[in-house]
């Protein structure tokens, strides 16, 4: 089995999977990084977002093959603390989540847009949320969190 150097959340850590493992496998059943969750496995529902070199991705859908150099930045990576960045902050002060699974994927998704696009209209706001689903309807406040963010920033 190959052995994979990756840059995840600032550290490099080592990973033996198949190269065709996805990256979202690597994380959660290989690095032990649960935070990135499981959806429906085909770029579908959003709850496995990650960055990619800023970029958000679907990790279901990258082969650990393809991760190479790129920094990785999952849930866990988005402060040290796990609560003073700008978008967990406003997470919190709106009290964004219901059952919480899809969050993870929601703000990354969210981190990865505003990497694009500092100050995003509604438009794009809307099409970049589009595809990160929520079974519990957060959908209002995940879009007041997200003004939030850029209010403030
Ligand atoms: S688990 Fe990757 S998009 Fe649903
Ligand atoms: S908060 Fe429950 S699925 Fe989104």
């Amino acid at each position: 089995m190959p052995s994979y150097s990756l840059n995840i959340n600032g550290k490099t850590l080592t990973a033996d999977a198949d190269a065709d493992m996805p990256l979202l496998w690597v994380l959660r059943d290989v690095l032990d990084l649960t935070g990135t969750k499981y959806g429906c496995g085909v770029a579908s529902c959003g709850a496995c977002t990650v960055l990619k070199d800023g970029k958000a991705i679907r990790s279901c859908q990258e082969q650990v093959q393809n991760v190479g150099n790129a920094k990785i930045t999952t849930i866990e990576g988005l402060s040290e603390d796990g609560a003073s960045h700008p978008i967990q902050k406003a997470w919190e002060k709106i009290g964004v989540p219901q059952c919480g699974y899809c969050q993870a994927g929601q703000m990354m998704n969210v981190a990865g847009l505003l990497n694009q696009y500092p100050k995003p209209t509604d438009e794009q706001i809307g099409s970049m949320m589009a595809g990160n689903l929520c079974r519990c309807g957060t959908y209002h406040r995940i879009k007041q969190a997200i003004k939030e963010v850029i209010d403030n920033s």
